[in-house]
């Protein structure tokens, strides 16, 4: 026997079990993970020269068509070295019980330490690119920054060259896989049933959905061309989560190329109630393709059960291999430490002196938000309006910065919203303006992340009021942007993920101008103790819940629902 060990992690490899359980070790992960092998004779070797490692090499060098590995593994944590030598201190049970059991234990313990992590989404943002605008590219990227692994999806170039493999491409530990979209699977995919019908449905804009076979027919062929691609790079040790609306069928089409890897689903969106999924034409293929997950990650428990009883309606087929298809709702966290910093240090930049300047003593209220119609903009400018009017005193008082990226140009519904933000934004500053005073600036750019960091820092009220948001981690970085000695206060729709957690926010209903006004003109009077209080509470959530907490979070649940089941089933939303 062989014990391989890492702090309180120890593998005990018996040469003369029959399990396929090697096939789930990357080698390469090993060597970093487990550094010093002890043998059953007590003698220490380097993980390379070690018995295990040789028979790794062996077993890679013959590829998939090796018979079954001769190793079977236990798992012992906590044990000191000296114990980890016989198997005698291994709970009976682990003696016993089959090893892939206690390898995937292992795995739980070290988050998965010895498996590639896929990420899968839409858009990648490679490393020379510029950041994708909206939360989910900036999480994948923070994940990617500490755990290495393969990022998989759109290049977000349109060409239609055929190419059968993806461009590759590596940079510190991690490798960029993307490809290309023909015009008409852009326009059919992305643009007409991704964000045309799917993104309007699970915000809840059923008046804006449009549904049209042939855009189906393409979102559901490209999500089977990207499976076909991302297959073949696959390995079977690997461990596969996708994100988001825009591949909800890549799990199905990836098992019916016979992928049995551990596969998780992260919806970053809300799930909307069973009575407006179910309106959607042939709604029962997306909610069969969620069974082809093992684990489908949603940001709060309301999107849970909205999407659990979505699933019973339709008697959708667990994902085989005799594992568990669970919903969890799991939110997003952000970097928060790093956020901060960010902020601490973009107080002091040239960007942020200027902005501060030209305030003129004025206080701060700062929006950020890609231009979409789920933000409820237009019902933002408006409530400005409504503060303006009710509360004269508030005139000349503050300065609103709304800062909006253009998005989905090509959606017609985008264009709409941004001619009618253009001149509600016009209006009110037609109406409200002095000679050395407008109450919004209304920026249409990409802002970088660091000088938003600086600005959300020295604002004294973040507006972040959508009508539905997944989670919305600008709500979250405005929080962690802020002065722990004078922080600003954060003013919230109640319909967006955040505010589950963000609850000390004054929480707002988007629809309702007067009452935004009304909070925000609280939120410019409101004492430095009661901000303080509130701040805390919020902070110390985002302290609790970062983006790596729910990175282990997601993948240890993944791997414990990826375990064949050998108990009962358990509920599907825990
Ligand atoms: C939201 C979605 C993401 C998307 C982002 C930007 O956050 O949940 O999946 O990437 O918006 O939208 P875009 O269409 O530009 O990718």
């Amino acid at each position: 026997m062989t014990v391989a060990h890492r702090d309180g992690l120890a593998l005990h490899f018996d040469c003369h079990g029959t399990t396929e359980t090697l096939t789930l070790l990357n080698r390469h992960r090993f060597q970093a993970s487990f550094p010093q092998v002890v043998a059953a004779n007590g003698n220490a070797h380097d993980a390379a020269d070690s018995p295990i490692w040789r028979r790794m090499n062996e077993f890679s060098h013959h590829g998939r068509t090796l018979p079954r590995s001769r190793f079977r593994v236990y798992r012992a944590i906590d044990l000191p070295v000296g114990e980890m030598q016989t198997g005698k201190h291994l709970p009976a049970r682990s003696r016993e019980s089959p090893a892939d059991e206690y390898l995937e234990q292992a795995f739980i313990e070290k988050g998965l330490l010895l498996s590639r992590l896929i990420m899968v989404s839409n858009r990648v943002t490679l490393p020379a690119g510029v950041a994708a605008a909206g939360g989910l590219a900036v999480a994948i990227s923070d994940v990617l920054r500490e755990r290495s692994g393969v990022w998989f999806g759109w290049s977000g170039k349109i060409s239609n060259r055929r190419s059968a493999s993806p461009s590759v491409t590596t940079e510190a530990g991690v490798t960029y896989a993307t490809v290309d979209l023909s015009e008409a699977d852009h326009l059919a995919y992305y643009s007409s049933y991704a964000n045309g019908t799917l993104w309007p449905l699970l915000h809840y804009r059923l008046g804006l959905i449009a549904f049209d076979h042939l855009a189906f027919d393409g979102y559901l062929k490209v999500n089977r061309n990207m499976a076909a691609r991302l297959a073949a790079l696959l390995q079977p040790d690997d461990v596969i989560w996708i994100h988001d609306y825009h591949l909800i069928p890549l799990g199905a089409a990836l098992r019916d190329l016979g992928v049995s890897n551990p596969i998780g689903f992260f919806l970053h969106t809300p799930f909307p109630v069973a009575e407006v999924f179910c309106s959607l034409p042939r709604h029962e293929i997306l909610l069969q393709a969620f069974g082809a997950y093992d684990l489908i990650g949603v940001q709060t428990p309301t999107d849970a059960r909205s999407l659990a009883s979505s699933m019973e309606r339709v008697a959708v087929t667990p994902p085989g291999f005799g594992r568990r298809n669970r919903i969890l709702p799991l939110p997003i966290g952000i970097d928060t430490a790093n956020f901060a910093e960010l902020a601490r240090q973009g107080v002091r930049s040239a960007d942020t002196s200027r902005l501060k300047s030209s305030l003129a003593g004025r206080d701060l209220i700062i929006g950020a938000d890609r231009l979409d119609y789920s933000k409820a903009l237009p019902n933002r400018f408006a409530a400005i309006a409504v503060l303006l009017t009710d509360w004269p005193e508030t005139r000349s008082s503050f300065t609103y910065l709304q800062i909006t990226p253009p998005s989905r140009s090509e959606v017609p519904e985008y264009q709409r919203l941004r001619r009618e933000l253009e001149s509600a934004a016009g209006r009110v500053n037609g109406k409200f303006a002095e000679c050395d005073w407008t109450p919004i600036r209304y920026v249409n750019r990409t802002t970088p992340r660091s000088k938003l960091a600086g600005y959300l820092r020295i604002a004294r009220v973040g507006l972040i009021t959508p009508f539905r948001d997944g989670m919305n981690l600008v709500a979250k970085e405005f929080v962690a942007a802020q002065d722990p000695a004078d922080p600003g206060v954060l003013v919230l729709s109640k319909f967006a993920g955040a505010a589950y957690e963000m609850n000390s926010a004054l929480l707002v209903n988007p629809y309702d101008t007067h009452e935004i006004a009304l909070a925000v003109r609280n939120a410019l009077k409101m004492p430095l103790l009661e901000r303080r209080k509130r701040w805390e509470l919020m902070m110390d959530a985002l302290q609790r819940n970062t983006v790596a907490t729910w990175r282990d979070a997601f993948l240890r649940a993944l791997t414990e629902a990826a375990r064949p089941a050998i108990s009962q089933p358990e509920p599907r939303v825990a």
